[in-house]
């Protein structure tokens, strides 16, 4: 375990304001944090440690645990009738409350199963995995995927509180703690060149403190700006478009770190970055693939499917520098030799 000791951004939404809270062993302590006097559906998944969500629901009045298969195929609206099911069952009103407790299946779901009960709960992101606590946990944005593609169903709602128990983070299997590295390695390429020097001189054994904490600032700050995604928020899917299309493609056989990973691989040489080398080292260096036997056909088929479409064009993420990206509108009749060009 690292010497992680905690820290505290707030995200300033005005009424949507709410706490980061990054500390080791704060599972233990929600109650510190959080009013649990109220029933709280505590929603995790199988593949995360029971006893996670077990402390969260101990310190509770009432509660219950909801546990969903793991992997993206819980979000789904199957899954998701399934946990409005049991919260009504649960006869949960509206001041009560969701914890959801795992990475970012479970708080995109948990997210939307919130933001949709009885019209909107106050639920808590509890992120388990290192991408859950660098992006997906933080924002509001919650979702669930349709058959054409990722997230195509959603919400914007803010979660009341977000707290990670940087233990969690320490215990992840590699394969996993991996894929939260294509997520901090995105922050660095798209905002800051010395956060990325940091990962080049450290690789896998980079300081996690100052790194989650500066990527969670990353993160609150262009959320503070854009928190509907209209503006400075979408650089955030740097790689994500692409990526979206061969995690698709593969039906979700290839994570989604990887497929980030593979698809800023893409777009930075198809874009011919000179930092094009730097970018695919270091992701290379952390273990992540940076190339995709998929063809140009398929991606764009399943490139195109992905909610950033915007009529006839597709909003690219390019690098120019290592911490400076452009939102490149792209008309959908250039997108297949794009992805051609970075194959
Ligand atoms: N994960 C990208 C965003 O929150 O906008």
């Amino acid at each position: 375990m690292s010497d992680f000791i905690g820290t505290k951004l707030t995200m300033n939404l005005g009424e949507r304001s709410y706490d980061i809270i990054l500390k080791n062993g704060a599972l233990e302590n929600l109650y510190q944090f959080a009013r649990l006097d109220r029933k709280v559906a505590v929603v995790t998944d199988s593949g995360v440690p029971a006893e996670y969500a077990q402390r969260v629901a101990d310190q509770c009045r009432e509660s219950t645990i909801i546990t969903v298969p793991q992997g993206e195929a819980s979000k789904s609206f199957k899954i998701l009738e399934t946990v409005l099911r049991q919260m009504l069952e649960f006869n949960m009103g509206r001041g009560d409350l969701v914890v959801a407790v795992g990475g970012g299946v479970v708080g995109d779901l948990a997210g939307f199963a919130a933001a949709s009960y009885l019209r909107g709960i106050r639920f808590i992101q509890v992120p388990t995995t290192l991408l859950a606590a660098v992006d997906s946990s933080v924002g509001g944005k919650t979702a669930i995927d349709l058959p054409a593609g990722k997230n195509l169903a959603g919400a914007f709602c803010q979660p009341s509180l977000v707290l990670c128990d940087t233990d969690t983070l320490n215990s992840l299997p590699l394969d996993i703690f991996r894929d939260g590295c294509a997520e901090v390695i995105k922050y660095g390429v798209l905002y800051d060149p010395k956060l990325f020097a940091h990962l080049e001189e450290k690789g896998l054994a980079f300081d996690r403190e100052a790194v989650i904490t500066r990527c969670v600032e990353l993160k609150r700050d262009v959320v503070m700006e854009d928190e509907f995604d209209t503006g400075a928020r979408m650089k955030l899917n740097l790689g994500h478009t692409v990526g979206h299309g061969v995690e698709a493609k593969s039906h979700f056989a290839i994570s989604h770190g990887k497929a980030v990973a593979i698809g800023m691989a893409i777009v930075s040489r198809a874009s011919a970055c000179a930092d094009t080398p730097r970018i695919v080292a270091l992701l290379e260096q952390f273990g992540l693939p940076t190339r995709t036997d998929y063809s140009a056909d398929d991606l764009f088929t399943y490139t195109l499917s992905d909610k950033k479409r915007s009529g006839g064009t597709v909003n690219l993420i390019i690098p120019c520098a290592i911490g400076d990206c452009v939102i490149v509108p792209t008309k959908v009749e250039s997108l297949k030799s794009f992805i051609q060009a970075g194959l």
